[in-house]
């Protein structure tokens, strides 16, 4: 199967807690191998880019909130199925309903605190993965 590239971010809730290398190693074990990685804080006008898809939605301020309240770390991610793997490994949006071993399970605090970003589709990994890197990084 071709390799493909997605973006993942490893939220607030989590670099605060020290998780950043437990879940670069759930993702690494898993398949994925990092082409471009980096600890980041957002500004708010590329938080709500991020996430213009949720602008309409009631938890869309709180979420930007969240994820402006400390460093979160954005990576691009290779594999086959890069997209599908990613949010496997995931789990479900929110932890309670995440399956035993994702990483949602193990580290997330609710359902907006919950640890991983991951796109959830090649068209949104290709919008992402320019809001923050160059394609000389992750092509
Ligand atoms: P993500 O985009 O972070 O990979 O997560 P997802 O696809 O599983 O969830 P999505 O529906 O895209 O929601 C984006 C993020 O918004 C927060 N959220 N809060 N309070 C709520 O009901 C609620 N629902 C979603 C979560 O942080 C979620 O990951
Ligand atoms: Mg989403």
């Amino acid at each position: 199967m071709a390799e493909i590239v997605t973006f993942s971010m490893i939220k607030p809730d989590a670099t605060a807690r020290d998780l950043i290398g437990a879940i670069i190693q759930k993702l690494e074990s898993n398949g994925l191998r990092m082409k471009a990685g980096r600890l980041m804080r957002m500004e708010a006008s590329l938080c709500e880019k991020f996430y213009q898809e949720h602008k309409e939605k009631p938890f869309f301020h709180s979420l930007v909130q969240f994820v402006l309240s400390g460093p979160v770390f954005v990576m691009a991610l290779s594999g086959a199925n890069a997209v599908g793997q990613v949010r496997k490994i995931m789990g479900h949006t929110d932890p309670k309903q995440a399956d035993p071993g994702t990483i949602r399970a193990l580290y997330g605090e609710s359902i907006e605190r919950n640890s991983i970003h991951g796109s959830d589709s090649l068209e949104s990994a290709e919008r992402e993965l320019n809001l923050f890197f160059n394609e000389t990084e992750w092509k």
